[in-house]
C-alpha cells in the first residue's frame, strides 16, 4: 500500500526516484508524485500510473540532489492529481510523503484549520505535513524535532520521509506499522518502503523498527532514534538480493516470470531441508522451538488472501500427519474479536510479504495472550519476520506481480514439510511413508515443469472461457483451498466473478447457478475421493454446465466426462496442490491478457495491504 523512495547525496535525485518509484509501482499504481528541493521546493504529481508522472515532469526543471517520491493505493480521498502524494506545508517549505493511515487525522485537521490552516486535499496526509509545520514555526523547532512532537499526536500507521527546504541537507524519516528501510551509500542515502529501489546503490541497510526516526544528512552521517527522542543502535544489515530478481527477464509480466519460475523457487524452498536417501525433514525455525510445538494444544493459522488458502491446507497436513489441531482464521477477523487463546497454542502467520497489517495486528494478539508465535515469510528481515518468536522463510524470491503465485508453491512446500516434521517427531507417520513423501516432495520440481511446458494446451482452455461472466471452482480435501486460490487468482486479474467452493456443498446453493453458460473448474486429483468427485461431475453436467477438469494423468473417467481436462502427473496425495494450482494460476493468467487487463496491476489493488 503505496511506495515510498527518497534520496540525498551527491547525484541527481530525480532519475533515481523516478526509477524507483516504478520498482515500487507494485505496491499501489493510483497516482505518483515526486519533490524535489533545490533552492526552491518543486512538487510533480499526477493520477496514474509512474509514466504519467514521468511524462508531464518531462517538461520540468526537476535537477536536485535531494527529493521524495510516492506511489500511492488510496485510502483517504479518489485518486486524484490533488490526493497524489507527496503533500506540502500552507506555507510550501515542507514536503512529506507517506504510507499508512493516521486514524485521528479529522480531529487534528479541525483544530489545525482553527488555527487558520487551509487544506487543498482529502488525506489524511496533508493533515500530518501541516502538523509538523505548525510546530515547527509555532515551538521554533527543527525538522527533526518538529516531526518527532507531530509523531507523538498521531494515531495510526505511518512511514514517512518529510523535508524541508530551510534544511536542504537533510531528510528525516520514520516508521510505526509500515516498513521502510534506510539504505546507506558513500556519503549519501536512500530511503524506501522495500529494498528493491535502493539494491542498484547500496547493499547495506537500515529496517526501521516501529517508531523509530531516522536522520540522515548530507555530509554521510545519520543517527536513528526512537519517538521518545532517545538514540538507537542501528544494525546495518546486508542485503541478499540481486538486481534481476527485480526485472521481467523477457516475459511479458511478472505474473508469468513468477508462475514459470516455480520449479525453481519451489526446489529453493526445500533446499538443505529434505534428504530423500537419508530420509530427513528439517526446518530450523521448528525445531528451536519442537517441543513447545508438539504439545501445543492448538496451532492457529493467521492469514490473508491466498497466504490464507495455504493455511487451509496445512490444517488438512498437520491434522492429518501430526494430528495437532489447527485452526485457520483471516487475521482480518481473528484481530477484531476476542479469541481464547493461551500460551500453549502456537500463532503461525503466513504472509508473503511479511508486512499485511491485518496478519500484523493478529500476532500483537498472540503475543499479549503468551502463545508462540511463528512466521512463514518470503520477504527477509520484514515486520513479520522480525515480530514473531520464530519462523521459517520460504526463499520464493521478489514476487511482484499482484497475484501471488509462487509465493504460494513455496508457501505449501515449507507447510508441507512441518507436517511431516511434527509428524515424524509425533510418530504420528509411518517412517515408509515419510520417506514417499520426501521422495515425492524432491520430484515437484521436475512435475512443475512438466506442467508448464504444456502451457499452449492450457491457452486453448483460456480461450473457451475467456468471455464468460462467472466461473465456479470446486474441490474436495486438499483441493478445496486450490479450488479457492484457482477462483480468486481469476477474479483479482480478470475481474470475472468467481467462487470456489468445496464440491459437496455445491447441492446446497450454488448449483443452482449452473447451466450452459457456468464454467465449472473441478480440481479432481483425489485419489481417495475419486467416487464422489466423479458424482460431483455427473451432477454439473446434468444441468449442462461446462466442466473443466484438473485430472491426474490417465484418468479416462474424468476426462470422458469433463467438457476439457488438463492432466498433472501422478504425485502423493497430500502433495497435489502443489502440482493442481498451476494450470490455474497459468489460466487466470491467459484469461486476463486476453481480456486486456493489466495482470501485474490489477485495478484497487496492491501487492502489500499495510492498512487495515
Ligand atoms: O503478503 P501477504 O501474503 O500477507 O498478502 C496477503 C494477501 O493480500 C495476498 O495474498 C492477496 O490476496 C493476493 N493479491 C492474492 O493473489
Amino acid at each position: 500500500m503505496c511506495g515510498i523512495v527518497a534520496y540525498i547525496g551527491e547525484k541527481q535525485a530525480f532519475p533515481i526516484l523516478l526509477e524507483g518509484l516504478k520498482r515500487l509501482e507494485y505496491r499501489g499504481y493510483d497516482s505518483a508524485g515526486i519533490s524535489i528541493l533545490n533552492g526552491t521546493l518543486k512538487t510533480v504529481k499526477k493520477k496514474g500510473k509512474v509514466s504519467d508522472l514521468e511524462a508531464v515532469s518531462a517538461t520540468i526543471d526537476t535537477t536536485g540532489t535531494l527529493g521524495i517520491g510516492h506511489t500511492r493505493w488510496a485510502t483517504h480521498g479518489k485518486p486524484d492529481d490533488i490526493n497524489a502524494h507527496p503533500h506540502n506545508s500552507g506555507d510550501g517549505t515542507i514536503s512529506l510523503v507517506h504510507n499508512g493511515i493516521i486514524e485521528n487525522y479529522a480531529t487534528i485537521k479541525k483544530a489545525l484549520e482553527d488555527r487558520g490552516h487551509v487544506f487543498k486535499s482529502q488525506t489524511d496526509t496533508e493533515v500530518l505535513v501541516h502538523l509538523i509545520e505548525e510546530f515547527k514555526n509555532q515551538d521554533n523547532l527543527d525538522l527533526e524535532q518538529a516531526v518527532t512532537k507531530a509523531l507523538s499526536r498521531v494515531v495510526g500507521a505511518y512511514a514517512i520521509v518529510v523535508v524541508d527546504k530551510e534544511n536542504p541537507n537533510q531528510i528525516v524519516a520514520a516508521r510505526k506499522s509500515s516498513p521502510l528501510v534506510l539504505g546507506i551509500g558513500d556519503k549519501e542515502f536512500y530511503v524506501a518502503s522495500d529494498a528493491s529501489p535502493i539494491i542498484k546503490y547500496t547493499k547495506k541497510v537500515v529496517y526501521l523498527n516501529d517508531e523509530e526516526i531516522a536522520i540522515a544528512n548530507r555530509d554521510g552521517s545519520f543517527v536513528v532514534k526512537n519517538i521518545h527522542n532517545e538514540i538507537q543502535e542501528p544494525v546495518i544489515q546486508e542485503l541478499d538480493l540481486k538486481i534481476e530478481q527485480l526485472e521481467k527477464g523477457g516475459y511479458d509480466h511478472f505474473m508469468l516470470k513468477e508462475i514459470m519460475e516455480q520449479p525453481t523457487t519451489i526446489a529453493e524452498s526445500m533446499r538443505g531441508r529434505i534428504n530423500a536417501e537419508e530420509g530427513w525433514v528439517s526446518l530450523g525455525g521448528l525445531e528451536e522451538h519442537q517441543q513447545r510445538i508438539l504439545n501445543a494444544h492448538r496451532i492457529i493459522f493467521v492469514a490473508c488472501g491466498t497466504s490464507w488458502h495455504s493455511a487451509l491446507i496445512a490444517e488438512y497436513l498437520i491434522e492429518d500427519l501430526a494430528r495437532i489441531p489447527v485452526e485457520v482464521e483471516y487475521a482480518s477477523e481473528f484481530r477484531y474479536r476476542n479469541p481464547i487463546l493461551t500460551e500453549k497454542d502456537v500463532v503461525i502467520a503466513i504472509s508473503q510479504s511479511g508486512e499485511t497489517a491485518d496478519t500484523l495486528a493478529a500476532l500483537e494478539i498472540a503475543k499479549e495472550k503468551g502463545a508462540l508465535t511463528y512466521g512463514i515469510v518470503n520477504v527477509v528481515g520484514s515486520s513479520i519476520a522480525r515480530v514473531t518468536d520464530s519462523g521459517s522463510y520460504i526463499h520464493a524470491g521478489p514476487e511482484i506481480g499482484v497475484a501471488s503465485t509462487k509465493a504460494f508453491t513455496s508457501q505449501l512446500v515449507v507447510l508441507i514439510l512441518m507436517a511431516l516434521k511434527l509428524g515424524e517427531k509425533k510418530g504420528t507417520i509411518p517412517s515408509g511413508m515419510l520417506r514417499e513423501l520426501i521422495y515425492g516432495l524432491e520430484s515437484v520440481p521436475k512435475k512443475v515443469a512438466e506442467i508448464l511446458e504444456q502451457k499452449e494446451k492450457i491457452k486453448l482452455i483460456a480461450q473457451e472461457i475467456q468471455n464468460k461472466p462467472n466461473a465456479l471452482y470446486l474441490g474436495r480435501g486438499l483441493n478445496f483451498p486450490v479450488a479457492l486460490e484457482g477462483a480468486l487468482k481469476l477474479k483479482e486479474i480478470s475481474y470475472i466473478h468467481a467462487e470456489g467452493y468445496p464440491a459437496a456443498e455445491m447441492k446446497h446453493g450454488p448449483i443452482a447457478l449452473i447451466d450452459e453458460d457456468m464454467p465449472v473448474f473441478i480440481v479432481a486429483t483425489n485419489v481417495s475421493a475419486h467416487e464422489k468427485i466423479v458424482s460431483n461431475i455427473q451432477e454439473v453436467k446434468a444441468r449442462k454446465g461446462v466442466v473443466i477438469a484438473i485430472v491426474n494423468e490417465g484418468d479416462n473417467i474424468i476426462s470422458g466426462l469433463a467438457d476439457f481436462t488438463f492432466e498433472i502427473p501422478y504425485i502423493e496425495e497430500p502433495l497435489t496442490p502443489l502440482l493442481s494450482v498451476i494450470p490455474l494460476q497459468l489460466i487466470s493468467y491467459y484469461i486476463s491478457v486476453m481480456r486486456g487487463c493489466n495482470v501485474d496491476q490489477p485495478r484497487n489493488l496492491a501487492k502489500s495491504v499495510t492498512v487495515e
